[in-house]
């Protein structure tokens, strides 16, 4: 089935940038910052069909980067109308030589290619360079144009790319052989506002507060006077996607959440105080932690462990839904992410349980409302702040449906349960009064129930260790364990022992992932 942009995707991408994508990671990246520019963008895929440009009216194209040669068999093609449909073009990369190529250009494969900083030297100061100080780029490249393409000027150079930059002004047509969207471009930003800003002449209108304009006016439109819900989790994403729902319809959205005891240090008191207290949305707190508890008895196995978990979640909030019983939309956060991964264009959401609390009911008769569709996550805080979101849930570090019961290795008894929140909560301060708890992707406390022999005061103890788990980390896919300051880990593991009762010894996860993954379970 040909490819047809999500209507609500539409909407926004009409004078907007439409990101051509021939390799998912780069299109992603040049979408957040065409975004960060206030400018919406949404991908599309390469073979995507031009009437469906035509059709969307972008006011420019960016042709993503790629992995693959354009020579090589099965290389995602361009189809060369999208060069000639009068929109404004750039090129990166792979897409400026495929671009090149359509055009009739020449790219030779040299052999060697060039990556990371590399110096760049620019021959006209006019067009896409105006006025910006360019002297190094990120290049990663194997193939490169050695010939523009007819009324393009060759606009910069490096040592390995003769064609480093090109431009056609008539036909609005440029193309970049470096990335202008990796921060080691140093002037790549201000690059890409000048596509954005002169060549396509667009205007910043992508703004958080035209976000929440937009998406209350949507949300009142689908829900009408009906009802909806909403599952909390503590995290981010579903904490935005309520308040939307809430601004949007006010008393009509009922909050659910589902505290299963396995959460950090008041995390359930955050949650009540903000959302019951402060915004005053009508909440459901559900303490289920002796169920969960019990339920956990005996279980060691880590996918055991996330199955009763999920189960356990699914009937509890089940059994909420039908108290409330006429509650005909559910409101869920999922995120652009989440839609780029499952094809990006008009599918119905995929509701995955990795990036639920547990996984949600997907019998469910209900409708789906979800707020955050066109948002990236940093988008998705960004909104959060302007909802007037407390700070510590807006910059959360993610956090595990099945939370710390995938943080003890062994058995979860309610003792372990306590010696790892208490940790966990020793080692969050930490970080934070370190000034970095929003440079890690994540941070925390694992608690493997084996016991070691040690020695406090004068007595012989006999207690668990606590590992330390910190990554940094752009997407949860790939992670490098942090290189905390070694006094920060002093000062951790001489406060966890002082002050975690059956604990007697501190060790330090220095795994990156792969081959670990971030979480032990
Ligand atoms: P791993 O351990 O696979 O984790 O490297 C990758 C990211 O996913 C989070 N994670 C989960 N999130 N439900 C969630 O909502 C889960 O069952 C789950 N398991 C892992 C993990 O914290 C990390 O950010």
């Amino acid at each position: 089935m040909a490819f047809a942009l999500a209507p609500e995707l539409v909407d926004q991408a009409r004078g907007g940038i439409l990101v051509v994508d021939f390799g998912a990671q780069y299109s992603q990246l040049i979408a957040r910052r065409v975004r960060e520019c206030r400018v919406f963008s949404a991908i599309v895929p390469h073979d995507v069909d031009p009437d469906e440009v035509v059709r969307i009216a972008p006011g420019g194209i960016i042709l993503s980067g790629g992995p693959a040669s354009v020579y090589e068999d099965g290389a995602p093609s361009l189809d060369p109308r999208l060069l000639n449909l009068g929109i404004p073009v750039l090129g990166i990369c792979y897409g400026m030589q495929s671009m090149a190529q359509a055009l009739g250009g020449v790219v030779t494969n040299s052999g060697t290619g060039e990556f990371g900083r590399t110096e760049i030297r620019v021959h006209s100061r006019e067009g896409l360079f105006r006025d910006l100080p360019v002297d190094t780029c990120w290049m990663s490249h194997r193939d490169a144009v050695t010939s523009a393409p007819e009324g393009f000027t060759v606009t910069a150079e490096t040592p390995g790319a003769p064609v480093a930059a090109m431009e056609d002004p008539v036909n609005r047509r440029f193309g970049v052989q470096f990335h202008p969207e990796v921060v080691h471009t140093p002037f790549g930003t201000d690059l890409l506002k000048g596509f954005l800003f002169d060549a396509c002449d667009l205007t910043p209108t992508w703004t958080p507060a035209n976000v929440i304009d937009d998406q209350v006016a949507r949300i009142r439109e689908q829900v009408g006077d009906q009802r909806a819900m909403c599952g909390l989790s503590g995290g981010v994403d579903s904490a935005v996607a309520a308040l939307l729902v809430h601004r949007a319809i006010g008393d009509r959205l009922t909050c659910v959440f589902v505290d299963h005891g396995m959460l950090r240090m008041n995390e359930g008191e955050q949650v009540e105080e903000a959302f019951g207290k402060h915004f005053n949305v009508p909440l459901i707190h559900v303490r289920a932690q002796d169920a969960f508890l019990s339920g956990l008895k005996g279980v060691t196995d880590p996918e055991e462990k996330r199955k009763f978990i999920g189960g356990e979640f699914i009937r509890t909030f089940d059994q909420e839904a039908a108290k409330l019983g006429n509650e005909k939309f559910l409101v869920q956060g999922t995120l652009y992410s989440d839609v780029i991964e499952s094809g990006g264009g008009t599918n119905a959401a995929v509701i995955k349980s990795h990036h639920n609390v547990g996984g949600l009911p997907d019998d469910m008769d209900m409708a789906l409302v979800e707020p955050l569709r066109q948002l990236f996550k940093d988008e998705v805080r960004l909104v959060g702040e302007e909802l007037g979101l407390p700070e510590r849930m807006v910059w959360r570090q993610p956090f595990p449906g099945p939370g710390l019961a995938i943080r003890i290795i062994g058995e979860v008894t309610a003792e372990r349960l306590e010696i790892l929140r208490h940790a966990d909560f020793v080692l969050q301060e930490e970080i934070r009064l370190a000034g970095l708890y929003r440079d890690l992707w994540q941070s925390f406390a694992v608690l493997p129930a084996i016991r070691s022999v040690g020695v406090q005061g004068d007595s012989r103890t006999y207690a668990y260790p606590i590992v330390i788990r910190a990554v940094t980390s752009d997407d949860a896919m790939t992670a490098d364990w942090a290189r905390l300051p070694h006094d920060l880990l002093e000062k951790i593991s001489s406060r966890i022992i002082n002050e975690v009762p059956g604990v007697n010894r501190v060790v330090l996860d220095i795994t990156s992932k792969p081959p670990g993954t971030i979480e032990w379970e």
